[in-house]
């Protein structure tokens, strides 16, 4: 009769954890360790470049040759990852002998100790055992993942919120699996906000998300469970629709596009209302296209919060400067091609007053050139190029609504382009892609 284990929560800051192989498997254990704060000592004779980078960072100990049994001394715990059985017994025997919990990869069943499933959720961590089925222990940690997702804020309280889109409240709790709140900060930028949303429980604060260039699927994991936590959502016009289509129908949504006044003014109010959202206890999201620190004025607003003091979380998302030319299949950059990406703005005009842009120095720069914002300036910015020496029959694409369903890609030259777009009539939101990497993927 096997018994049932009895769950844990090690707390290995600063205790040695022998981990013996150097393999893939170790290449997984390990990084949940350092992870936990362990001492982790290596032994093996050859690693992956994953663990010599580890240890080349400092991170851990390596002994490059065969298990020892002194290897085990002043452990707490040791991981065998190793697939020869009589080698990881003998481990497995020095460590009974010690009285040191073993975890073994290649036999579970000779094993002192299982490692579980496990989903981390900010200070929440659930560790799932199958009763010795990993797969099994793995399908019921996805679904108390994607439940937790949802149902627990990034700061590991319970929300009262659902999914976006779903009705209906939830309660904390994991009823059945191990769940341990360790508490602590979530990585807010700094202290504030009044009040609490959800009957006082928490105070407001702001996120700062990266939603990605277009494709709804490209917002970061992270992004997405803030969203799912929102009271309030301040969007940008570029944001993917379909996100917003999923919050909860409760959510405030503030279409940030639709603020009146000039850009500067409705800059300000932009942050008035992110600042205000918050100070009345507010979760609130700013939602902006791509990411908030390029050309998204996210510094800007994490400025205006820092001064209420308003905490503020950034979350960088796929930024349309990569993504565009990607998903026209243009790499920008690829080996004995392009060494170098530049990202410029095409707002102002090259001889603009008000212009940051050496275009003149760019123009003598051999790599991929990527404009943002650069469609009614295109025929004074190629021109400009091309006068200060980049040749006229560098390739160069426009890509328009990057990710979306309505894609459109135009190819050409540097010296074309600009009449090209007019003729194809392309429109904005576009990323232009100057250099020889367009064309280089293709066949
Ligand atoms: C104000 S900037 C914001 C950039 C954004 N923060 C980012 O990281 O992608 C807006 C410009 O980004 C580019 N852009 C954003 N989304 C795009 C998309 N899906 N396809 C092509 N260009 C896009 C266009 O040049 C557009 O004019």
């Amino acid at each position: 009769m096997t018994a049932n284990p009895y769950p844990l929560g090690l707390r290995l800051h600063g205790r040695r954890v022998v981990v013996v192989g150097g393999g893939t498997v170790a290449t997984r254990r390990v990084p949940a360790l350092l992870d936990a704060g362990a001492d982790v000592l290596l032994v093996a004779p050859e690693l992956t470049p994953a663990l010599r980078a580890q240890v080349d960072a400092g991170r851990l100990h390596w002994v490059p040759r065969r298990f020892e049994p002194e290897d085990l001394d002043g452990a707490w715990l040791v991981q065998v990852a190793i697939d020869d059985p009589m080698a990881a017994a003998s481990v497995s025997a020095v460590a009974a002998e010690r009285r040191i919990f073993c975890v073994r990869a290649d036999d579970r069943t000779a094993a002192t100790a299982w490692t579980p499933a496990v989903t981390r959720h900010g200070p929440v961590t659930v560790a799932v055992l199958g009763g010795g089925d990993p797969r099994r222990a793995m399908t019921v940690r996805d679904a108390i993942r994607d439940l937790l997702a949802v149902r627990l804020g990034s700061d590991g309280t319970a929300s009262t919120r659902g999914r976006p889109g779903s009705s209906g409240g939830a309660r904390g709790g994991t009823d059945g699996v191990g769940a341990a709140g360790a508490g602590g900060a979530t990585g807010a930028a700094s202290a504030g906000g009044a009040g609490g949303a959800g009957g006082g429980r928490r105070a407001g604060r702001v996120a700062l998300v990266g939603a990605g260039p277009g494709d709804p699927e490209l917002i970061t994991v992270k992004g997405w469970r803030l969203l799912t936590e929102a009271d309030v959502v301040v969007a940008d016009r570029l944001v993917p629709g379909l996100l917003l289509d999923e919050l909860r129908p409760d959510v405030e949504l503030v279409d940030a596009s639709k603020i009146p006044y000039g850009p500067s003014r409705a800059q300000e109010e932009i942050n008035q209302i992110l600042v205000d959202r918050a100070l009345a206890g507010a979760v609130v999201v700013r939602l902006k296209g791509g990411d908030p620190y390029v050309f998204g004025r996210g510094g800007e607003e994490l400025l205006a919060c820092a001064a209420a003091g308003v905490p503020v979380t950034v979350v960088p998302g796929v930024t349309s400067s990569i993504a565009a030319p990607a998903a026209a299949g243009i790499p920008v950059t690829h080996r004995g091609v392009a060494h170098e990406f530049t990202v410029v703005s095409g707002h102002l005009a090259p001889d603009s007053p008000a212009s940051l842009v050496r275009w003149d120095a760019l123009a003598g720069l051999h790599g991929t050139l990527v404009i943002l914002m650069g469609l009614k300036n295109l025929a004074a910015i190629t021109a400009t190029l091309i006068a200060h020496g980049r040749p006229p029959q560098t390739p160069a694409a426009v890509v328009q609504e990057a990710t979306t369903g309505t894609q459109r890609v135009l190819r050409s030259t540097l010296g074309e382009v600009a009449a090209d777009l007019l003729a194809a009539d392309l429109r904005p939101p576009a990323v232009v892609v100057v250099g020889d990497v367009v064309g280089t993927l293709d066949g």
